[in-house]
């Protein structure tokens, strides 16, 4: 049988451990309110200390116990930089015995091209190189909990992606939305990959698109689409408390206990880009981003967890037969 965790104690609920990144605006915010309010354990990862005093002021504001909030703590990383997150998903696992629900929230469409500190085009960077990292340094703790689930925001966007495998940093032509989508699709197939490498485990890995949502990444600067955006938000746009209820569906709805490596589209289960269903673009794809990250995971999975090198010494062998 499933597990779910709405056949688990109330004790035992309000002991699970959460890790949400971009936890400080947005859906982020949303979510930590919500998991707030359930009384649950959570590790809320953001880049500015000032915002998480502000998020704290606000929990008091809407009448969360004390106790409840006493179980927030804030890690501080720049997300876009994984020296940033081995430091801070250090300090999380030493936080923590396991992790129930990481959720990968952080992200942003960025019209200009910026390049980070390590050399990676900046969306590329935070909506996907960031998100394996940060998945890969916590997967031991993750796989200590009953029922590990990790959840990654998508976007309908991963649809209109493509994969620019010769040059995923996009530096001959960009821009934003091309970023995006391929940052998205990226992670949609990643996501599917680590499924299938997680299936004889308890462990659940999906992505949700919440929905167009009311959130700063619709007030930054899109260029030609602004107007769209602005458009999108005035009509259809949904809060972020009920992003946030759609994504924790996932992790409380029995109805998605089953999912695993999927895409869920606000509250119903649809296909992804068929290239998620395509084994030689994610073999491609996992092996060159095992290539780009290996410098800053394999040190910890020596420690951690031998498993998933041992995916990556399978997929070596394929690689070289
Ligand atoms: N809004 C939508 O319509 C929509 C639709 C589909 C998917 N999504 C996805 O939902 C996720 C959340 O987006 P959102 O709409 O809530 O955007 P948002 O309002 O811009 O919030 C993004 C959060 O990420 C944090 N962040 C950004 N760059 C960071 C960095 N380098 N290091 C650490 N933290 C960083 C921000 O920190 P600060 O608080 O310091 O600014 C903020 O808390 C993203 O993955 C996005 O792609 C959004």
């Amino acid at each position: 049988m499933q597990k779910n965790t709405l056949q688990v104690s109330s004790t035992k609920q309000s002991n699970m451990v959460y890790v949400v990144t971009g936890a400080t605006d947005g859906i982020g915010k949303a979510l930590v309110i919500e998991l707030a309010k359930k009384g649950v354990r959570i590790a809320a990862v953001g880049r500015n200390p000032k915002k998480f005093e502000e998020l704290i002021a606000e929990l008091e504001d809407l009448g969360i116990p004390a106790k409840n909030i006493s179980k927030i703590s804030s890690f501080i990383a720049d997300l876009s930089v994984m020296n940033s997150i081995v430091d801070v998903s250090s300090r999380i696992r030493d936080s923590y015995e396991n992790i129930d629900v990481l959720i990968n929230n952080v992200g942003g469409y960025f019209a200009e091209r910026k390049v980070t500190e390590e050399g990676f085009e900046y969306t590329f960077a935070l909506n996907y190189l960031g998100h394996v990292l940060m998945t890969f340094l916590l997967l031991g703790k993750i796989q200590k909990s009953e029922s590990g689930n990790i959840i990654n925001i998508s976007s309908s966007e991963h649809k209109h992606g493509k994969i620019h495998f010769g040059n995923l940093n996009l530096s001959r032509s960009f821009f934003g939305r091309k970023a995006y989508a391929q940052s998205k699709l990226a992670d949609m197939l990643f996501i599917r990959e680590l499924s299938l490498f997680l299936r004889d485990t308890d462990i659940r890995i999906n992505a949700i698109h919440p929905g167009i949502v009311k959130t700063n990444i619709a007030q930054s600067k899109f260029g030609l689409q602004s107007l769209a955006f602005k458009l999108l938000k005035n009509t259809v746009a949904i809060e972020p408390e009920k992003a946030a209820m759609r994504i924790l569906q996932l992790v409380d709805n029995p109805e998605f206990a089953h999912l695993r490596g999927n895409y869920v589209s606000g509250t119903k289960v649809k296909s992804a880009h068929t290239a998620a269903s395509n084994h030689y673009k994610r073999e491609e794809l996992w092996l060159i981003t095992v290539d780009i990250l290996k410098e800053w995971f394999y040190p910890i999975l020596d420690e951690e967890d031998i498993s998933l090198k041992n995916h990556r010494l399978e997929y070596i062998q394929i690689e070289s037969s």
